[in-house]
């Protein structure tokens, strides 16, 4: 059955992925975290699929978990569920470049939802914030911790206890996005990135991305060492070959991620 919380397209080897509840600002409820992991997963196990962009409209990448679907929940309910868990583990899960392509209000779950993907491209429209302290709850979908790990301490405290929004320029500036772009460009922008990176060898991609991974995990030293360790595995690699023979050849390089 197709999603009814998503639109989904294809742009050669990139999937585009729209969270699609325009009434709700993509309010992520149930059915659109469970969609939206489904639909990860079959791209992830799509080999004609290279990298994935998540986007959401104009007015909202996302205005965070859907509070009319949790407002009732008690406590017993919400614990026995594990509220949040399983689909967000998936979505983590994901072993292809992700992209979160944010204009608009990236709000609680939603900015959640964004620091889930490998990095963010922004609209000069884009507002990010966790603001369910304003609800009398903290974020459910790992905000204190990933926050605090891509701004530092002292602004993700501060966001998390007044719940105020940043702009997109403070946000680049702080170390949350990669990158802010004009908002008529953001689709194009994340789409040609994501074409740039479809272009590499996919055995060096998963590498650099479980590396990168790594350093919110791991202590510097294992970090590196484990580092050291990918880098020496491409070298059981014919894209390596290809790769630095391509340039010293003086011509593009042509991966068969093998
Ligand atoms: N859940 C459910 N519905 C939401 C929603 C949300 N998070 N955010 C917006 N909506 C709905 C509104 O209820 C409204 O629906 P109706 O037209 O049926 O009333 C519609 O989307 C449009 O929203 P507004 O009329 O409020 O639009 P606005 O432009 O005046 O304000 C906004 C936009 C500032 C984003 C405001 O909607 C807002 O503050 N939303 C809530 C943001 C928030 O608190 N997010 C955190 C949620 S908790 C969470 O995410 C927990 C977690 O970590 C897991």
């Amino acid at each position: 059955m197709p999603p009814v919380t998503l639109k989904i397209d294809r742009h050669g080897p990139v999937t585009l992925i729209r969270l699609d509840r325009p009434k709700a600002l993509n309010a992520l409820n149930a059915e659109l975290l469970r969609e939206l992991a489904e639909a990860l997963g079959e791209a992830d196990r799509d080999p004609t699929v290279r990298v994935i962009v998540l986007t959401g409209s104009d007015r909202a990448f996302a205005a965070g978990a859907d509070i009319r679907e949790m407002a009732g929940m008690t406590y017993p309910e919400i614990f026995r569920i594990n509220l949040y868990a399983d689909d967000t583990g998936r979505i983590r899960a994901t072993r292809k470049p992700l992209i979160a392509a944010v204009a608009g209000y990236c709000l609680g779950g939603g900015c959640e939802l964004a620091m889930m993907a490998d990095f963010i491209i922004a609209a000069d429209t884009a507002r990010f914030g966790q603001p369910e302290i304003t609800l009398g709850v903290i974020p459910g979908m790992g905000g204190t911790q990933r926050l605090t790990r891509l701004i530092g301490r002292a602004k993700s405290m501060e966001m998390h206890l007044t719940g105020r929004l940043m702009d997109a320029a403070e946000a680049e500036r702080a170390g949350l996005v990669a990158r802010v772009v004009p908002a008529a460009e953001l689709i194009a922008d994340a789409l040609g990135t994501a074409e740039a990176i479809a272009q590499k060898s996919q055995i060096a991609v998963f590498a650099a991305k479980e590396a990168v991974h790594q350093a919110d995990e791991m202590s510097l030293s294992a970090g590196v060492l484990n580092e050291r360790r990918l880098f020496q595995s491409l070298f059981g690699t014919e894209d390596q070959k290809e790769g630095m023979n391509a340039f010293l050849e003086k011509r593009p390089p042509v991966y068969r991620d093998r």
